[in-house]
């Protein structure tokens, strides 16, 4: 990889400014799936660990418009707090409360800010926004480990270039160097799974791919609806039906060729469930997906899209020996970065 990483740099004695993306599923305030969170312990173990003084935690939370206290980040900040020591959380992003805060915060301590989206300039790409925050905090550092926004040019992730040097977290390059390796260099044969809803969402990625794969599959609503396959792309071509004759899983006849295609592959990207798999009912086809590409062990394996990660992280608990390459953060920004568009939150970073 290119770019420079929090390795590249001393951070000891510096108040570090860590972009991650903790937009994770809520309900009724509680953090319902941490995977995100999780995802960027690494990086501010590591800056702890090397002795930063500080470390600022900065993040969106949905797409509030202005302050909506049911987008706060509190209680994100409590549950990273239950991962780690010395979390605070500030419920603004500048000013002197927040100044305060800085102050207030132990050697190695972590501040969470609110989410930036309640501010207008967090997506206007606003400068005086971000340097705001930067002279609040005193920043000196920034550290982009926040894969899953690299996607948006946004204050946080694109003008901070202007004022601050840019570093990628562990999080940013273990996701960049995985997906760089299935672009350039895959082990064959590469199969790319694709299901879901959106025929619109996937078709761009089923045309890249329709170059560069060996094989494509497409279960799913699209393989439901009709969608066309040809010598490349298998669609899958029995369902599963409920009483009504609405086709809610991939069948046995397309999971065992689907499963044959697992078997031969060396690289395998999923995007997409096979079928309504928030019902039990019609989980089979995905769990079966999941369970073969998390026991591979001769392949790299990559999971990408929320719905999908979200579905093999509620299989961790019961099966804690699926393993994959990489469970990907980035749903919008893992796919933008597979069709090789240029990402403005990495485009900043330094380069090596
Ligand atoms: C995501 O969940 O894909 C990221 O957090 C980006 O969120 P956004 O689509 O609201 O910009």
């Amino acid at each position: 990889m290119d770019y420079k990483t929090i390795k590249d740099v001393n951070v000891r004695n510096k108040i570090v400014l860590v972009r991650v993306d903790f937009n994770v599923p809520m309900k009724d305030g509680v953090v319902v799936e941490d995977l995100r969170i999780r995802a960027s312990l690494p990086t501010l173990e590591y800056l702890r660990e090397k002795g930063a003084s500080k470390i600022i935690v900065i993040t969106h939370l949905g797409r509030p418009e202005g302050k909506d206290k049911s987008l706060s980040l509190a209680p994100i900040s409590k549950k990273l707090g239950e991962m780690m020591p010395n979390v605070a959380f500030i419920d603004d992003v500048s000013g002197p409360d927040v100044e305060d805060a800085v102050k207030r915060l132990p050697k190695g301590g972590i501040l969470v800010l609110e989410n930036l989206r309640f501010f207008a300039g967090e997506e206007k790409n606003s400068d005086d926004f971000i340097r705001e925050i930067i002279e609040s905090t005193g920043a000196e550092i920034y550290v982009q480990d926040g894969f899953a926004v690299v996607h948006r040019a946004h204050a946080s992730t694109s003008a901070v270039a202007n004022h601050l040097p840019v570093y990628a977290g562990f999080l940013v390059e273990k996701e960049v160097l995985n997906l760089t390796k299935v672009l350039e260099k895959p082990a064959r044969p590469l199969l790319l799974i694709i299901g879901g809803a959106k025929v619109e969402d996937k078709e761009p990625l089923i045309a890249k791919f329709s170059k560069m794969a060996d094989q494509i599959v497409v279960g799913g609503k699209i393989a439901a609806d009709g969608y066309k396959g040809n010598e490349k792309i298998y669609v899958a071509e029995d369902f599963d039906e409920d009483s009504t004759g609405a086709k809610l899983d991939v069948g046995p006849v397309a999971t065992s060729k689907i499963a044959g295609f697992i078997t031969d592959a060396k690289t395998i990207i999923w995007n997409g469930l096979m079928g309504k798999a928030e019902d039990p009912a019609y989980a089979t086809a995905s769990t079966i997906v999941a369970e073969m590409m998390g026991e591979k062990e001769d392949a790299k394996t990559i999971v990408c899209g929320g719905d999908t990660t979200g579905f093999v992280e509620s299989l961790s608990e019961e099966h804690p020996n699926l393993n994959y390459s990489l469970v990907s953060t980035g749903g919008g920004a893992a796919l933008e970065f597979l069709l090789g568009k240029e990402l403005p939150g990495l485009s900043v970073i330094e380069l090596k």
